[in-house]
Formats: structure tokens, sequence, C-alpha cells
């Protein structure tokens, strides 16, 4: 799974951005909510930074020090503040040592991808000084139910809505913010659909799931039913370490 999933997301890089309006949005979101309870110079670190959508908002935050970590994608290429040190840590996030004393571990629409991102909140939370956050997101179960209704099964293993994050979260953590989002894109047909799946990494995913014919004979139903639809459902939670 972990080498599928690292192929998917390295292949498709160069469209991502483009293509990635709800990621970024989620990204902008949650850094609307970051920036007031992050003083400057703290310690962060980013877990599956991809192109670098929330490592922008990050360095706006100026911090001393900052980790960026992920599975397939290189360094986002970012003018940093020169005080900012700045840390490659490539790899599976679950795998990887992690820094301590951090003042914020921030995640952006990764933590689907994991198996078990319980065990990862559990390991991120114990490098948290007191008062340090942990704020991640995710998407929740009912993710693309245009997709679902077709029969094609979710392409991540770990759908969480917001309640789903909170109760993945330490028991020790105070959770300071939660909230779920909807967000609907439309398309004018079934190619630019899977061409929006496949530009943000999503269709590799998917894609044993579908021979080339069944591709084709989906994708002629699919516009003979009218205009298309996909919905995304971002969930995001803030803790606060005690
Ligand atoms: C949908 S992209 C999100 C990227 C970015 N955070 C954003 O908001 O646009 C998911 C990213 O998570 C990375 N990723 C997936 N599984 C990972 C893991 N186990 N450890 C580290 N990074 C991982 C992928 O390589 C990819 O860059």
């Amino acid at each position: 799974m972990k080498e599928r999933i690292a192929a998917a997301f390295s292949r498709h890089l160069a469209s991502y951005d483009g293509a990635a309006s709800v990621q970024a949005r989620i990204a902008a979101r949650l850094s609307e909510r970051l920036t007031p309870m992050i003083q400057r110079g703290a310690r962060v670190i980013e877990l599956g930074h991809g192109t670098g959508l929330l490592t922008r908002h990050l360095l706006q935050l100026e911090p001393r020090e900052i980790w960026l970590n992920d599975l397939a994608a290189p360094l986002p290429d970012l003018h940093w503040p020169e005080r900012t040190r700045v840390h490659a840590l490539g790899g599976d996030a679950t795998e990887i040592d992690l820094p301590d004393r951090l003042d914020l571990v921030a995640s952006t629409s990764m933590l689907q991808w994991l198996t078990a991102p319980r065990e990862l909140l559990r390991r991120a939370s114990d490098t948290l000084v007191p008062g340090g956050l942990l704020a991640v997101t995710s998407f929740g179960p009912g993710n693309f139910p245009e997709l679902a209704r077709l029969g094609l099964a979710a392409g991540a293993p770990s759908y969480r809505d917001a309640d789903g994050l909170c109760h993945d979260m330490p028991r020790h953590m105070e959770v300071i913010a939660a909230w779920d989002e909807t967000i609907r894109l439309d398309f004018p047909d079934a190619r630019a659909l899977f061409g929006h799946l496949r530009a943000t990494g999503v269709n590799g995913l998917m894609g044993g799931q579908l021979s080339a014919p069944r591709l084709r004979h989906l994708m002629k139903r699919m516009d003979r039913d009218g205009a298309l639809t996909l919905t995304y459902h971002p969930s995001c939670c803030i803790a606060r370490m005690p």
C-alpha cells in the first residue's frame, strides 16, 4: 500500500497544485485557525507536506525550526525567513524518528492514507511541549459519495470525520476546535472528473478496481446521467497538550 501511495503522489506532483483547489482551501482554513494560536519562533513539524499547500502558510508563522516530512514529495521550493532552520525529514511518517519539544505538529489531507492514524497521533502528541498543538485534517467516511454510488470503493484506508479524528486523539489531549465541511466540485464530463482525480493522485489508488473497458463503460454511463459532481468531506481537529 505504502509503495502505491508514494507512486501515485510522486507521479502527479506536477499536476497537483493546479487541481488541488479543495486541498488548498483546507490548508488555508486550518492555518487561519492556527495563526493566532502559534507564537513566532515556534518549533514545528509538518507531516505529508506534498507540494507545500500548508507549508506556505506555516512559513508565515516564521518558525525558528521546522521539520518537513513526506513519503514521496521533494521539499517544496520556498523562501524561508533567514532565521528559520529547515530540516528535510523524508520517509514514512509512521516510521521516522520525530523531533521533540515541538510547539506544533500539523498535517493536511494525509492522515486518511495511513492504516493506523491513531498510532501516529499518539506518537505526535509525545513530541509536544505543554500547550503545544496537534492540528490535522482528513476526509470523512462519506467522501466522494458519487463514486460510492457507482460501486467504486473508497481509495484511502482511514476516512475519519471530525468526531472520528477527535476520538483518535490521545485521551490526555484537549480538543480546542473540530469541524467538518462539504465542498462540491462540478465537472462538465466524466473525463474531466477522472482527470481531476488523477491530477490529485487519488486515481492511481483506485486504479486497481477499474479495467480500461470498464472505465470506458462507466464514463459513458456517467456522461449520460448529466452534470457531474464530486463531493469532498474534509474534517479537522486541533488539540492542545495540557
Ligand atoms: C493529498 S497529499 C496532501 C499534501 C499536502 N499536505 C496538502 O495539503 O496538499 C498527501 C501527501 O501525503 C504523503 N503521504 C502519504 N502517506 C504518507 C506517509 N505514510 N508518511 C508521510 N507522507 C505520506 C503523500 O506522499 C502526499 O504528498
